[in-house]
């Protein structure tokens, strides 16, 4: 499965890219409103540092609006993914992009026939919220599911990007679902790496190794 780092910020980026497990970068308004640089200087900084795809939001809501948007984004660098959200305006500039080769990252999922039809309309990746559906005390992780069996019941090829992700427990059964890529926050990534028993195995073998007689 790939990893995404869902985050707009360059240090937590450049730091994950460093530890060699960055495929990839979702970014969104919400996201992108925390940080001081400019929109546009950002995402070509971020573009640089990540080795994948880097998805950036469109904020037009009417399809002819939208495909120009989309496509001044994708010029800012090779590995841009234009993120839509769904909807009839959403998927009818997905195909008009998707002709043209431009990547379109379909957000805003929260069902599996909204991820039906964005795949039909040509999105290279889908986003399931899942965070925010267990928000609401339903089973994000049961959409997961539902999506991964049907694009592999037609051999779909659009990939489904696991996103609003909360804790590393939603990160291993996405993995477990056999989803492409979940999209985590930094606090997130930083959890998955860690786990207190490492941490005092670590202590314990420096403090033996300190009796080794040299
Ligand atoms: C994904 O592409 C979104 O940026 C993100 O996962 C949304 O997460 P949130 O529900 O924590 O805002």
């Amino acid at each position: 499965m790939k990893l995404f780092l869902d985050s707009a910020n360059i240090e937590e980026i450049r730091e994950v890219a460093g530890w060699g497990v960055l495929d990839g970068v979702t970014t969104n308004p919400s996201l992108c409103s925390k940080e001081s640089a400019g929109f546009e200087e950002n995402i070509r900084a971020i573009c640089a540092l990540t080795p994948g795809p880097v998805s950036a939001e469109c904020v037009s809501l009417q399809a002819d609006a939208i495909v120009p948007e989309a496509r001044a984004l994708a010029k800012l660098a090779p590995n841009i993914a234009v993120k839509i959200p769904v909807g009839v305006e959403g998927l009818k500039a997905a195909k008009r992009l998707a002709a043209e080769g431009i990547a379109v990252n379909m957000t805003l999922i929260f069902s599996a026939g909204q991820a039906l039809l964005a795949a039909k309309a040509g999105a290279r990746f889908v986003s399931p919220f899942i965070g925010r559906l267990d928000d609401v005390s339903e089973d994000g992780m049961a959409l997961i599911d539902e999506i991964v069996q049907i694009f592999d019941n037609y051999d779909i090829k659009t990939e489904v990007i696991v996103a609003s992700v909360r804790h590393p427990r939603h990160v291993i059964e996405a993995a477990r679902l056999g989803a492409d890529i979940a999209t985590v926050p930094f606090g997130v990534m930083e959890k998955l790496v860690r786990h207190p028993l490492t941490d005092i195995g670590v202590e314990r073998f420096l403090a033996d190794w300190r009796k080794v007689k040299k």
